[in-house]
C-alpha cells in the first residue's frame, strides 16, 4: 500500500481522471476526500471507494469559491488531522475559435481551470508546512506543450498551470512540500466525449484523433491516475515542479 493512512483530497472527483484517481488513492490506502461541484456524482465515486473495500468521503465543493475550498481543506484537517496529498484536477473546457470566445467564456475557464487550483494551493500549504510536507498535483494537460485550434483559451489555463506549478514548486519545496503537475493526453471521459460530439461528424474526429497518437488509443482515466499515484508516493521524492506528460506519445510527434 502505497498511500497508507494519507489524507487526500481530490477535486472534479465526481467523474473521469478525479473519480478513476480517488478510486486508486483508495485502493492504496488512503482515506480520500472526493470533492465536486456536483455531490451526486462525488457521491457515487465515494460509494464506488466503499464497494472496492475503501475509505472515502463525498463533499460538495465548487472550486471556483474560495470560502468553499478554505472551509472544505480546513473541515478535513480537523475531522482527519492532516492533509498529505492535494490533488486540483477540477477542470472544464471550452471550444471556440478566439474570435467567438467571450469574456464569460475566459473567465470560466480561467475560474476554474486556475483559479480554483489558487485557492486550494492557498489554503492547503500552511498545513501542509505545519505538519511537516505534504503533496500537491496539478491537472494541467498536453495542450500546456502543444496547440490545438479551438482550445487557444484553454491551453492559456493549462500553460498557467504549469508555470504555476513551477514557480510555487521552488517556493515550498524547502517546507517538505512537493508540487507537481500531470499533463493527460486525450483521456476517454465525459469531458472528451463531449468535445468530439461537438464536431461536425464526431466519430470522424474520434477516429483522427486516435490516428494522431502513436499508442494507437485514446487513454483511459486509469492511466493518469497511475501516474498521479506516482507522484503522491514516495517514489516520487525528488521529483518537484516537474511536467509529467501521459499522452500515448502524442505530443512527440
Ligand atoms: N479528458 C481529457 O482528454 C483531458 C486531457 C487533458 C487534461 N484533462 C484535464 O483533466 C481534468 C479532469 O478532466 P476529465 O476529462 O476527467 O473531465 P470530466 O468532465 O469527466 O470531470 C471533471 C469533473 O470536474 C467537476 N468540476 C467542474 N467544475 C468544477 C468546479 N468549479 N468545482 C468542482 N468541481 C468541478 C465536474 O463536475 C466533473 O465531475 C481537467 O482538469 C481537464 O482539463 C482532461
Amino acid at each position: 500500500m502505497r498511500l497508507k493512512n494519507k489524507i487526500s483530497l481530490i477535486t472534479g472527483a465526481g467523474s473521469g481522471i478525479g473519480q478513476a484517481t480517488a478510486l486508486k488513492f483508495a485502493s492504496e490506502g488512503s482515506i480520500v476526500i472526493a470533492a465536486d461541484r456536483n455531490l451526486q456524482a462525488a457521491e457515487k465515486t465515494q460509494h464506488l471507494i466503499e464497494q472496492s473495500g475503501g475509505n472515502g468521503r463525498a463533499v460538495a465543493l465548487d472550486v471556483t469559491q474560495e470560502q468553499q475550498v478554505a472551509q472544505t481543506i480546513a473541515m478535513v484537517v480537523e475531522h482527519f488531522g492532516q492533509l498529505n496529498v492535494l490533488h486540483n484536477n477540477a477542470g472544464v473546457s471550452v471550444l471556440k475559435p478566439i474570435t467567438e470566445t467571450t469574456e464569460a467564456d475566459w473567465d470560466f475557464l480561467f475560474g476554474v481551470n486556475l483559479k480554483g487550483m489558487f485557492f486550494g494551493c492557498k489554503h492547503a500549504i500552511p498545513y501542509m508546512v505545519q505538519q511537516g510536507g505534504g503533496v500537491i498535483i496539478n491537472t494541467a494537460s498536453e495542450l500546456a506543450i502543444v496547440g490545438q485550434p479551438l482550445y487557444s483559451a484553454y491551453c492559456a489555463t493549462k500553460g498557467g498551470v504549469l508555470a504555476f506549478t513551477r514557480a510555487l514548486s521552488v517556493e515550498w519545496a524547502s517546507k517538505g512540500i512537493r508540487i507537481n503537475a500531470v499533463c493527460p493526453g486525450p483521456i476517454k471521459t465525459p469531458m472528451l466525449n463531449a468535445e468530439f460530439e461537438l464536431a461536425a461528424n464526431p466519430d470522424a474526429e474520434r477516429a483522427a484523433t486516435i490516428q494522431s497518437i502513436p499508442v494507437g488509443r485514446l487513454g483511459v482515466p486509469e492511466d493518469i491516475a497511475k501516474v498521479a499515484l506516482f507522484l503522491a508516493s514516495d517514489d516520487a521524492e525528488f521529483v518537484h515542479g516537474a511536467a509529467i506528460v501521459a499522452d500515448g506519445g502524442r505530443t512527440t510527434v
